[in-house]
């Protein structure tokens, strides 16, 4: 039986001990974070709830009550086709207005109201206004990590799983892509393209024809990670030093300099593949530290190192206490006005009929 069926505290208790999570927990608070699981579970069934949980959801959570775990890519996707009638997301605010852009007549739920993100909060629909004045004709490509009323200025979504594809399938010579900065760099350096950031007054024709600095194919924005760009080089050579022989892994949201540096970047269910289908002692992950103890008790025989220090603030908003109380109450629901949603649905949409699973996957 998948742990996300179990619906009596005790045998949830059993298959918290069988993953191992008492590596994490001490037992008397798992043998209390079980029941809190185990309730959630039957409750789910009695709503026709469904719980997607994101590969950053601390592991207590992640190994017990979600029916669908994933990246941002493939819960967007699973979001899109549920017929249950209520979907609660264990994930951030921008993942949860993605499941009601795409399945609008569900109720969708988030445990926390303060889940939010960085990057999100980076950029707002009158910057992306401003840019498409600045640049017409460029088409905009956003960070699914962005709110409903940017999706809703954009012509197609990406998230870091896809980003390559997206960007491929435009066919411009130009393109603004928003707003992660060291996606964005990340990306251009992927595809060749140079890469500028916006000055505060629109480049004329004739100005970039004096000025070969002006030619770019890639306009990006400064928001960042919080998480991800707290990550340095020397952070690598320092775990290098120590193990030479170690595989590092890297999210795209790290400055470029670190991927650069990396064995291997891509979407956070892209470094888990990865860990599972590579056959390294062990392996640094440098992302959200919480999918390092997910990656951990998936794959006992390796070694997870990661840095600690770094949990999304964010995504650690999301509780078992929090979900079970979110089916109790049906809180906080999720609300998109109609005339953003339908517009942001065409770049989320736009986004998924691009289909194949990542360039890694
Ligand atoms: P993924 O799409 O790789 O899951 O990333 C989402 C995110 O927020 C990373 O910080
Ligand atoms: Fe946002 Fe970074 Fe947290 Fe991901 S890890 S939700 S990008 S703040």
């Amino acid at each position: 039986m998948e742990t996300s069926q179990i619906t009596e505290h005790k045998p949830m208790f059993e298959a918290m001990l069988a993953r191992k999570l008492d590596r994490f927990y001490p037992e008397a608070e798992l043998y209390v974070k079980a029941k809190v699981a185990a309730e959630i579970n039957w409750l789910k069934i009695e709503r026709n709830a469904v719980i997607l949980g994101h590969n950053y959801m601390e592991a207590a959570l992640f190994q017990t009550i979600p029916d669908i775990v994933g990246d941002s890519l493939e819960l967007s996707r699973r979001a899109a086709k549920t017929e249950k009638d209520i979907i609660v997301f264990c994930g951030v605010r921008f993942m949860a207005e993605t499941a009601k852009i795409l399945n609008p007549s569900k109720t969708v739920l988030i445990p926390a109201r303060k889940a939010g993100c960085s990057l999100a909060e980076s950029i707002t629909a009158a910057d992306v206004r401003a840019l498409k004045a600045m640049y017409p004709g460029v088409p905009v490509v956003t960070y699914i990590n962005t709110y409903a009323d940017v999706k809703a200025e954009t012509d197609i979504c990406c998230t870091s799983g896809n980003a390559v594809e997206v960007v491929k399938s435009l066919n411009s010579e130009r393109i603004i892509f928003l707003p992660d900065q060291y996606l964005a760099a990340n990306i251009a350096r992927e595809t060749g393209r140079k890469i500028i950031f916006p000055s505060k007054t629109p480049v004329s024709a004739e100005k970039q024809a004096e000025n070969p600095n002006m030619d770019w194919q890639f306009l990006g924005w400064r928001g960042a990670c919080e998480v991800h760009e707290r990550f340095t080089v020397q952070d690598i050579k320092n775990v290098r030093a120590d193990w030479p022989d170690v595989v590092v892994l890297a999210h795209p949201e790290c400055p470029p300099d670190v991927v650069e540096a990396s064995d291997y970047s891509g979407s956070t269910t892209q470094m888990i593949k990865y860990v599972e289908q590579t056959k390294a002692p062990r392996y640094l992950l440098l992302t959200e530290c919480s999918m390092g103890d997910n990656v951990a008790a998936a794959n006992p025989e390796k070694e997870m190192l990661r840095l600690c220090s770094i949990r999304c603030p964010h995504m650690a908003e999301i509780t078992l206490e929090d979900t079970l109380a979110a089916l109790q109450k049906t809180q906080f629901v999720i609300t998109v006005p109609e005339e953003i949603r339908a517009r942001a649905f065409n770049a989320v949409d736009r986004m998924i009929k691009i289909g194949g699973l990542g360039k890694r996957d």
